[in-house]
């Protein structure tokens, strides 16, 4: 230990090899004994140092490098890697429902086994079956080659990059690993980690993912490894693939080794000398695998010897000494006592399920989420109904339908809307649903549930910039009672905010003089930062950092884009237009005599149609030429302008101008730009040149994108013939060939200032 800082003493190439090694040494002791021999701090030390000399010399550069599981480059598209042994599946037998043997399948496949061999006891292994995906890794010498999914079973994706932000994946192996090792096992997602995980997706108002399959699959799938990183993955070995090195007796010697390697394995794993044995043990796995941190919904049963193995042999598809008994999912019939809706931190209106508690799946279940209300609706889930429950991938109280017969006859569909009384059950502000959306929110900027969350976007460093406002602080802010909204913010005072209880009651700690003087400090710049600062702050729907760019582009100040005149909000013309051309456009389309799904019903309602159309098309081309001059981006559309209005004409929006006029608060805009002549369009550097972006870039895309286009260019998503640049970033394989075969200039970030006299 005592060399473990010590930088001097050896060369850079052998000291990033210790550092690799031993780092990856910890991360196995981590990860797959449990059992670490440093502290974090000491394991960042290490990292850090390694960071810093692979910085130094980039010739050592190595993709096994500890350093690299923060993910890679994003890839085009995945490469196919042919299997060194084809990869199967394995057969089910279910767990039969309402018969009198449910093993009867299970006992099938064992006395097929008994025949095959001529034996009447054949030792099997029984685990549990992970939900999961499957994954090939492939070590060569010790060292992760590629991992690569199962695909097709001959050929699957390559995922080495994806792969390596596991981990629980080691990317080296310990001493003794043999020449070839190619070990089986699946990627899935710890229970805890998925349930947080759909719990912050439902709260953002996406989608969630049914299973842990699922999840861990969609986040496999993605092409950039960054993403893959943040999602919390680990993996589990299950089984041997193509092997060089001395021979491997038993599945017992196959464990031994993946342990004396450190790779994490699947536990528990038992051996059955017979079908009681076996029955016993499956038995066992079905009443004690809501324990296991994964997902699973069977157990795997393989024959224990690898002679006998071979003997059995194999179906196109599957082994015939493999199989996985599918467990039947356990259901309850409850009462639906009653629906409530929670609101989110971000504003979203989740309906749930209050149930008469039962016990399913190892817990007692008495709430279950139903998502949104397509979901009630397309399971017509109402009210006082009997309804079957189970767990989703045996962890989330799911309601699975309704027992029709046993429904009252009062009852009533459900509407989402009535039964908030049209407004949020929490702060009686506005809700909205916006389209393609399945959650409605609540719009309220000053929204209690979501006080904590609007305090930290308004302190955001990309918005106010309030840095001693982090999450603690915001909790307790709110929590405490000392602010309900953003804006009570400006309220505060130096003394007050010191004494402030970041603590428990039993284990108070003030704030103390020093932050709150940061925080008061920072507020009253807050009041001069410019208004597409405060738009951003503001967590208006749709209004992100570049649509906040883009309003404070066309509008001089708060007080112009929107204003209180005899005690309603005015919005200004040019929002107005943009959202009113869209709306007629809307319109006239619908009404048109030539929209199939609204034909008119006959010649003189056709005649009368063609006019309105006529009209509504006229009337919205004349708002846009209005507003053609100002060369509005994409970036305020119809959806952010109607997000924009609706926000300052509600009585919470209201509240808002009302109180920042109080506070004397009225932000101006710092990039104020209202009108682009053509004439100054085209003087611009690279007015007329059209770029395609590719690969990873020192900055996001979409800066570089604005940057481009505010010096005069298009920036495009495909690459054709028309284009002029290609600006390809690390990683941008399949368009730079398409460039080249199109004869389309490729350059890199640094050759933009070229492009740009001074
Ligand atoms: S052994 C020849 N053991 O389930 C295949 N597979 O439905 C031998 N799986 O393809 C596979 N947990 O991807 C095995 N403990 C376990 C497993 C397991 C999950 C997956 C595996 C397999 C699929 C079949």
């Amino acid at each position: 230990m005592s060399d473990l800082f010590n930088t001097c003493l050896a060369g850079p190439a052998e000291r990033i090899r210790f550092l690799r090694s031993e780092l990856e040494r910890h991360n196995r002791l981590y990860y797959t004994e449990a059992q670490p021999e440093i502290s974090d701090a000491d394991y960042d030390k290490l990292y850090r140092e390694l960071e810093e000399l692979e910085a130094k010399h980039p010739e050592f550069d190595d993709p096994n490098s500890p350093t690299k599981r923060v993910g890679g480059a994003p890839l085009d598209s995945f490469q196919q890697v042919r299997h060194l042994v084809p990869m199967l599946s394995i057969d089910d037998v279910f767990e039969l429902k309402d018969a009198e043997v449910p093993q009867a399948e299970l006992i099938d496949f064992y006395r097929k086994l008994q025949k095959n061999l001529g034996r009447d006891k054949v030792a099997v292994t029984v685990e549990p079956k992970i939900d999961g995906v499957a994954v090939s890794l492939v070590y060569r010498n010790g060292e992760l080659s590629y991992a690569a999914t199962r695909g097709d079973g001959t050929t699957g994706d390559d995922i080495t990059n994806n792969v390596r932000t596991i981990r629980s994946v080691p990317l080296a192996l310990a001493d003794g690993a043999p020449a070839l090792l190619e070990v089986r096992g699946e990627i899935y997602m710890p229970n805890e980690a998925f349930a947080a995980m759909n719990a912050e997706r439902e709260e953002a108002g996406l989608p969630t993912f049914a299973n842990p399959r699922n999840a861990s699959a969609g986040a496999l799938k993605q092409l950039d490894p960054k993403l893959v990183a943040k999602r919390p993955l680990a993996f589990l070995a299950h089984g041997l693939g193509a092997y060089e090195g001395p021979e491997l007796e038993s599945e017992k010697s196959f464990h031994d080794l993946l342990d004396s390697l450190g790779i994490p394995r699947n536990r528990p794993v038992w051996v059955s000398a017979s079908l009681e044995d076996l029955l016993d043990h499956v038995a066992l796995i079905d009443t004690e695998r809501h324990g296991l941190g994964y997902g699973t919904d069977g157990a795997v049963v393989k024959v224990l010897d690898r002679a006998e193995r071979n003997k059995l042999g194999y179906t196109s598809r599957a082994p015939r000494w493999a199989a996985a008994y599918k467990f039947l999912p356990e259901q309850k019939e409850t009462l639906l006592r009653d629906i409530t809706i929670q609101v989110g931190r971000t504003g979203v209106l989740t309906p749930v399920a209050e149930l008469e508690p039962v016990f399913v799946s190892g817990t007692t279940v008495s709430r279950a989420t139903l998502h949104n209300e397509e979901e009630i609706q397309r399971k017509d889930v109402r009210i006082g109904d009997t309804v079957v429950i189970e767990k989703a991938g045996e962890i989330i109280p799911a309601v699975v339908k309704v027992v029709l017969e046993k429904r009252p006859a009062d009852s009533k569909p459900f509407s989402l809307l009535d039964h908030v009384h049209g407004v949020c059950p929490s702060c009686g502000g506005p809700v909205s649903k916006e389209e393609g959306f399945v959650a409605w929110r609540c719009t309220n900027f000053e929204c209690p549930a979501q006080a904590v969350s609007k305090i930290r976007q308004f302190a955001s460093r990309k918005a106010l910039d309030i840095e001693a406002v982090g999450e603690i602080v915001a909790d307790a802010l709110v929590n405490r009672g000392v602010c309900r909204t953003p804006l009570d913010l400006f309220t505060l005072d130096q003394e007050g905010l010191a004494t402030l209880n970041l603590g428990s009651d039993e284990e108070p700690r003030r704030f103390g003089e020093k932050n709150a003087g940061k925080v008061i400090e920072a507020l009253e710049q807050a009041r001069h930062k410019p208004l597409n600062r405060w738009l951003f702050a503001m967590g208006i729907r749709q209004v992100g950092e570049s649509a906040a760019k883009e309003l404070a582009r066309l509008h001089e100040s708060l007080k112009e884009l929107a204003h209180i005149t005899e005690g309603a909000v005015e919005c200004s013309p040019i929002l107005k237009a943009i959202h009113g051309s869209a709306v007629k456009e809307a319109e006239a389309k619908r009404i048109s005599p030539s929209n199939k799904e609204n034909p008119p019903a006959n010649d003189e309602e056709k005649k009368a149609r063609k006019e309105a159309h006529a009209a509504l098309k006229a009337e919205a081309t004349e708002l846009k030429k209005g507003i053609a001059s100002y060369k509005v981006s994409a970036d305020v559309g119809q959806v952010v302008a109607e997000s924009v209005l609706t926000f300052f004409e509600s009585e919470a929006g209201k509240h808002v101008l009302e109180r920042m006029a109080e506070l004397g608060i009225d932000p101006k805009s710092e990039n104020y730009l209202p009108k682009l002549e053509e004439a100054d369009l085209s003087a611009l550097p690279l007015a007329g040149k059209t770029f395609v972006i590719t690969g990873t870039l020192s900055m996001d895309r979409d800066e570089m994108k604005q940057f481009l286009e505010s010096k005069g260019a298009k920036v495009s998503g495909s690459i054709s013939a028309k284009t002029d640049y290609l600006l390809c970033g690390e990683g941008g394989g399949s368009k730079r060939d398409k460039a080249d075969k199109l004869g389309v200039k490729v350059i890199e970030e640094g050759d933009i200032k070229d492009l740009i006299p001074e």
